[in-house]
């Protein structure tokens, strides 16, 4: 009868794993872990994806060449390097089964071209807790000015760590005032001729402001069927404040598909978009 009952659960278990691994939007995501404090609090905690930023600084109070640390910009110091940070998840990974991810937002090209050889320590292949690479390689919208990090050395150098999952998105303006936008045919094209051309086979996500995608769903969806041979998604993302219609929002992330898109933004917003559940769950 116990073993009757062990086996019952087990089955519920797995499952419930094939379950999540099908509604991407399952994932959880911890922001800007820069600091000792926030990844000790973020390994103990039950999220699954550490996301964080890669700067060259120095650690507080040390002098010496720029190395790359945990930190966003304009701050260019940091309690926490970027080899402590990933010798830090690998430990726990190798001691927990549930394995915890990293999304590395690398703020320059040059804080990933000197990051090169700590991925490298964690993107061979007997590595497996999901390790994603993150740039906003384009200008997106709404007509944004900040400078996108340049896109032919990001993924030059981002495919030569083949297990790890490119994630490259475009720069935004959106927020505050502005209210209204999208992403444009020639942005999302850009996006696919620089995949193409830089012959990429591996992984790709791409980071999508809720606002702005929302307003997008014919060209997000070309961008997606273009790249279906990469595995590729859509990671929905947002700041607290930007305007979102959820009903559009809604309709793209289903028609995307739960196991095709995952899903960042507020709990708030997260809450509004009441996504359906597993229509085969009966209890
Ligand atoms: C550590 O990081 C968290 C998350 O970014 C932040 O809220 C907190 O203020 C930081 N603590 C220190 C001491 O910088
Ligand atoms: C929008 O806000 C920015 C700064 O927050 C301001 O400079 C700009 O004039 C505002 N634009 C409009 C149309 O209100
Ligand atoms: C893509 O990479 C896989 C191995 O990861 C390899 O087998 C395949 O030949 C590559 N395809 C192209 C078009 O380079
Ligand atoms: C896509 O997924 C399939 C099945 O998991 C895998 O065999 C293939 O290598 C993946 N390709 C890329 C580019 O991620
Ligand atoms: C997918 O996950 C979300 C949580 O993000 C949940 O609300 C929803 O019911 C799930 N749907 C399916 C089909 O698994």
């Amino acid at each position: 009868m116990w073993g009757l009952i062990v086996a019952a659960v087990t089955v519920a278990v797995v499952k419930s794993e094939e379950e999540a691994m099908k509604n991407l939007t399952t994932v959880s995501w911890a922001h800007a872990v820069n600091n000792k404090t926030y990844l000790e609090a973020a390994l103990a905690s039950e999220i699954s994806m550490l996301e964080a930023d890669i700067v060259l600084g120095q650690i507080n109070g040390k002098e010496g060449p720029p190395i790359p640390v945990m930190a966003h910009p304009p701050a260019t110091t940091s309690d926490l390097s970027l080899s402590e940070f990933l010798s830090s998840v690998a430990q726990y990974n190798n001691v927990n089964s549930k394995q915890k991810g990293v999304k590395l937002d690398f703020k320059s090209i040059e804080a990933f071209e000197k990051s090169q050889d700590q991925i490298a320590l964690y993107s061979k292949p007997e590595i497996h807790f999901p390790l994603w690479l993150n740039a906003d390689i384009l200008a997106g919208p709404v007509e944004a000015t900040t400078k996108p990090v340049d896109p032919v050395k990001f993924l030059t150098l981002g495919a030569k760590h083949p297990r790890s999952v490119l994630s490259i998105g475009w720069t935004t303006n959106y927020g505050g005032n502005i209210t209204e936008g999208e992403y444009s045919r020639e942005q999302i094209g850009a996006m696919l001729r620089l995949i193409h051309e830089n012959h990429i086979n591996q992984t790709v996500t791409f980071p999508v402001r809720a606002g702005l995608a929302s307003n997008s769903q014919p060209v997000v969806l070309d961008l997606l069927r273009e790249t279906s041979s990469l595995n590729s998604s859509i990671t929905v993302w947002s700041s607290e404040g930007d305007a979102v219609e959820v009903d559009r929002l809604k309709a793209l992330i289903l028609t995307v598909g739960l196991e095709r898109t995952y899903l960042d933004v507020p709990h708030e917003l997260a809450a509004k978009l009441h996504l359906p559940p597993a229509a085969n769950v009966k209890n």
